[in-house]
């Protein structure tokens, strides 16, 4: 199977932008201001990350919610992307991803750098190298992280490779800002790894 038809297997639905708060309206004129710079992926990524921070833990319902109640609601069969915008120039996305307990993504890698913040519940994060011998490839456990509320993790690929899962009891919710078009693509995933993992030495 091709890097193309994992990925598509994985290709998340819900393309269409969804109404935004007045809070999330303001972050996405921050990250344009940031964007607009035209700086390397990686200064981008860690400045979009310190404009997405203060948002974090936002209440939860009222005029300074950070998300509707619709974007905060999940999917039994996996966890839920609501695409919240994309610039029209294609530069950048924001996505709220919900996480029931349990749900987790396949070990991947992205299209372009990424921020991820928690706004609700706890993350965990399980990061990989990829190692070949010029025949064989696997993969080999880096570094394990716990993402508590107000968390943020900026990213650039290469070197981008890790599983997310929410292992708590309760629902977690993060907001993610890619350097693409997600609504476009349908997903920020670029490759998806099934490849034997190791653990960390
Ligand atoms: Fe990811």
């Amino acid at each position: 199977m091709t890097p193309s038809a994992i990925a598509g297997s994985d290709r998340l639905t819900e393309r269409m932008t969804e109404q935004t708060t007045e809070r999330m309206t303001a972050l996405i004129g921050e990250i344009r201001a940031v964007v607009d710079r035209g700086l390397p992926p990686e200064l981008t990524a860690y400045l979009v990350g310190e404009r997405l921070a203060p948002h974090l833990r936002a209440e939860a319902d009222g005029p300074g919610a950070l998300l509707t109640p619709a974007q905060c609601e999940g999917d039994p069969q996996r966890y839920r992307q609501h695409v919240l915008h994309a610039e029209e120039d294609g530069s950048f996305s924001v996505v709220a991803l919900v996480w029931l307990p349990g749900q987790q993504t396949p070990i991947h890698d992205h299209v372009s750098w990424c921020v991820a913040g928690v706004h609700r519940g706890q993350e965990s994060e399980t990061r990989y190298r990829l190692v070949s011998d010029g025949r064989t490839a696997r993969l080999v456990e880096t570094e394990h992280v716990a993402g508590p509320t107000g968390t943020v993790a900026a990213f650039a690929p290469p070197g981008d490779i890790h599983l997310v899962r929410n292992a708590c009891t309760t629902t977690a919710i993060s907001i993610h800002v890619y350097g693409a078009d997600v609504s476009r693509l349908g997903t920020s995933i670029r490759r998806v790894y099934r490849l034997p993992a190791d653990q960390g030495r």
